[in-house]
């Protein structure tokens, strides 16, 4: 199994999302052993990923050829070579960081033009064709942790965004509240036990090809209690000298 991880947080290695999505990803090697897994990941923070230009230069002249040179050349082909696509990111504002959408807005080439059925007897009904229908058989797999104390509502644009976009049962959801303690070196002993689950879930996935939704659920429980997470926030943005998420929670 090709997978491809995209971490498309701003921290790089240090990202708490990531760290769920490596724990997936090891949950995924772990049950179909090393042999039959390759695992490529692709940090976007030091990527070069410019904006989508809405030329649509790709749908009109160059038949799906994006004109801009950067690193989503090698990013498609990645993507294209994968069995399972991991976008790995913060929320920010209740959505996609911008650099992960900016990834995203320019995969529009992977689907042909929106263009009515049947030309002049048109149905009445529009479409965009998948340029590599092969595309369909690849797993997408979202990860993301948010700050918030619980995942409750935070997701909903993100969830209704890809199921325009993929159809609700055509990818997975791992959502994780509380991120910024997933930094914590005070919770050191906790988020080694918190993690189990995640490596449990990508047991679960590489067996299956997909999660059940009451591991979804589960796995979107608070890593922290309300008053430890409430002590902890707040002893975070207060205490003199100590930078975001600091060491001294008890
Ligand atoms: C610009 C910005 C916007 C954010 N918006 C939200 C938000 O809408 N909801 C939320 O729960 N957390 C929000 N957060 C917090 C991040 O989602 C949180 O810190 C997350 O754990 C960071 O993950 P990372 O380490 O993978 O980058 C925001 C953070 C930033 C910097």
């Amino acid at each position: 199994m090709n997978i491809l991880l995209l971490n498309g947080s701003m921290r790089g290695n240090s990202s708490s999302s990531l760290k769920i999505a490596e724990a997936f990803v090891r949950g995924i090697v772990e049950e179909l052993g090393e042999d039959n897994t390759k695992v490529t990941k692709v940090n976007f923070r030091d990527a070069h990923i410019e904006h989508c230009y809405g030329c649509f230069c790709c749908w009109k002249l160059k038949k799906g050829e994006c004109v801009i040179r950067d690193d989503m050349d090698t990013i498609r082909k990645q993507v294209m070579e994968a069995d399972v696509i991991i976008e790995s990111f913060p929320l920010y504002f209740f959505g996609l960081p911008s650099k992960m959408k900016a990834f995203m807005d320019r995969m529009i080439n992977f689907v042909s033009e929106y263009r009515a059925v049947n030309g002049d007897e048109a149905t009445g009904r529009f479409l965009h064709e998948m340029r590599y229908p092969e595309l369909m058989k690849k797993k997408l797999v979202l990860v993301s942790a948010c700050g918030y104390e619980e995942t409750v509502d935070c997701y909903d644009a993100v969830i209704n965004q890809f199921d325009k976009i993929c159809g609700h049962d055509n990818y997975t959801r791992i959502f994780v509240p509380q991120g910024g303690m997933l930094a914590e070196k005070t919770f050191e002993n906790k988020i080694a036990r918190y993690i189990v689950k995640f490596v449990e879930a990508g047991k679960e996935f590489a067996k299956n090809g997909k999660l059940s939704q009451e591991t979804e659920e589960k796995l979107q429980v608070p890593m922290l209690g309300h008053n430890t997470f409430a002590q902890a926030i707040n002893l975070n943005w207060d205490e003199e000298g100590v930078g975001p998420y600091g060491k001294i929670v008890k």
